[in-house]
């Protein structure tokens, strides 16, 4: 497995470019299926994640071409099977179900089961399925759905989901009839989804709000399409400019979906100023801390709460993180406190004080946010930081070494690192 070492305590200087939205790649691959034309996506980054999905769409029949930052798929002959082997890799691939039952009136897909960060179930999908007319049994762990015709229906989400608002838009999309979806995800990448599935024909109306109607089509086209940014990558880069200090112009960020992080961040004592399409983060003075709690977008994103805990290990005062939508999401923190972060939890609240210094050492990445985070923190730390199992990193962030060093980081990928 590799690692990436850091020598840290130096402030970052220069420009970086952000690349496509992996959360926004991830349903939009899976849209392929609802059309049996070749879709084609620009500005695909180059993560493992796309690869698996790739993967799994070629295991299912598809013709893939993957060459990112172009993916083409052309759905033939496909079988609408998902196997476990794929889906334990990624949860990401139960995005293939509604598109699957949808277009071939059925699917077995594995259950994803949980990952580090939580249970994650799935019952919000289901039940939506079956709203629209799909019979679902659980058999030895697969979920088998089946429909000759989706049909039209008013689904009630219990808590906003991100997946889940994706999975049943793709599959409201080929249902006869008008589908609504309330309390559904707000989430940008739910908007980069509806504006895809218009241009394949669908007509999908109040993506961004609380409640989305889709008016349900007898086929749809295939598409060309360039991926928005990644607001989550922006972030981190945003974050680790503000925590290493120093003078960065982040490119091609998606301001307008990042406004509660910048907001927090300015609070603390961060300058960011638009610039162009991008940011410039400016931070030589003392940070302050102030309290964030994770809520569904246009909330704190949880994909940032890790990454910004660091920012809050620097600051004068204490800082109440509160993670509120995911059970399991503080597995960061026993690894910053053996860097020397003064952090105590109590329930779903980290309570984060000014740490005296952070020194470097070897850690362990768990996950792919809580990567990012080591990786922020060994670039503020007192000397070496080798973070471990980066395999996690490369899910989610496009050639990060590269980018910190063009930032004048000090950082090295090193191959086969046991452990
Ligand atoms: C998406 O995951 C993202 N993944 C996650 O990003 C992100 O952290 C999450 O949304 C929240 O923003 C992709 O878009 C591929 P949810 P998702 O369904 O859809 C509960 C990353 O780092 N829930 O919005 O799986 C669930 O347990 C990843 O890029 C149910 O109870 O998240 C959680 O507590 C990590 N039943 C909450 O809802 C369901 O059927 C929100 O989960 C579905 C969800």
């Amino acid at each position: 497995m590799d690692g990436i070492r850091i020598r840290g305590g130096k402030p970052l200087a220069g420009r970086v470019r952000i690349s496509g939205s992996k959360n926004a790649a991830l349903p939009i691959l899976c849209a392929t299926l609802l059309s049996d034309g070749e879709s084609q996506l620009r500005n695909v980054p180059d993560l493992r994640d796309i690869g698996t999905t790739a993967q799994l769409l070629e295991t299912m029949g598809c013709t893939v071409h993957c060459a990112p930052p172009v993916v083409r798929v052309k759905p033939n002959n496909v079988t609408p099977e998902a196997p476990y082997e794929l889906v334990k890799q990624m949860r990401a691939s139960v995005l293939v179900l509604g598109p699957l039952v949808a277009r071939f009136g059925r699917a077995k897909v594995s259950l994803p089961g949980g990952c580090q960060i939580g249970s994650r179930p799935i019952d919000q999908h289901l039940k939506g399925l079956e709203a629209l007319g799909a019979t679902i049994r659980t058999d030895h762990g697969y979920v088998l759905a089946e429909a000759p015709r989706l049909r039209g229906a008013e689904i009630v989400f219990d808590m906003p989901t991100v997946t889940g608002t994706e999975n049943l838009m793709m599959a409201a999309a080929l249902a006869k009839g008008r589908t609504t979806l309330v309390n559904s995800a707000r989430e940008p990448e739910i908007v980069e989804l509806a504006r895809v599935l218009n241009k394949m024909g669908a007509k999908v109306r109040g993506a961004g709000t609380g409640v989305i109607e889709i008016e349900g089509q007898d086929e749809l086209a295939p598409f060309d399409h360039a991926i928005i940014p990644d607001r989550i990558e922006a972030g981190t880069y945003l974050v680790a400019a503000a925590a290493a200090g120093g003078d960065v112009l982040v490119e091609n960020v998606p301001v307008e979906d990042l406004e509660t992080l910048i907001a927090k961040m300015r609070a603390a004592g961060v300058t960011l100023e638009p610039d162009g399409s991008g940011v410039r983060v400016v931070r030589f003075n003392p940070l302050r801390s102030v309290d964030v709690t994770t809520a569904p977008h246009p909330g704190f994103p949880t994909d940032m709460q890790a990454q910004f805990m660091v920012l809050m290990c620097l600051a004068q005062g204490t800082s109440q993180i509160s993670e509120a939508v995911f059970e399991n999401r503080f597995m960061h923190v026993p690894e910053l406190i053996r860097m020397g972060a003064s952090i105590d939890i109590h329930g779903h609240t980290a309570h984060v004080r000014q740490a005296k210094r952070l020194d470097g050492t070897e850690v362990m990445a768990t996950d792919l946010r809580a990567s990012a985070s080591l990786v922020i923190a060994g670039l503020v730390a007192e000397g070496e930081t080798l973070v471990r199992r980066v395999y996690h990193l490369d899910r989610g962030y496009e050639r990060m070494e590269a980018k910190l060093e063009a930032l004048g980081a000090s950082v090295a990928r090193e191959h086969h690192v046991e452990g």
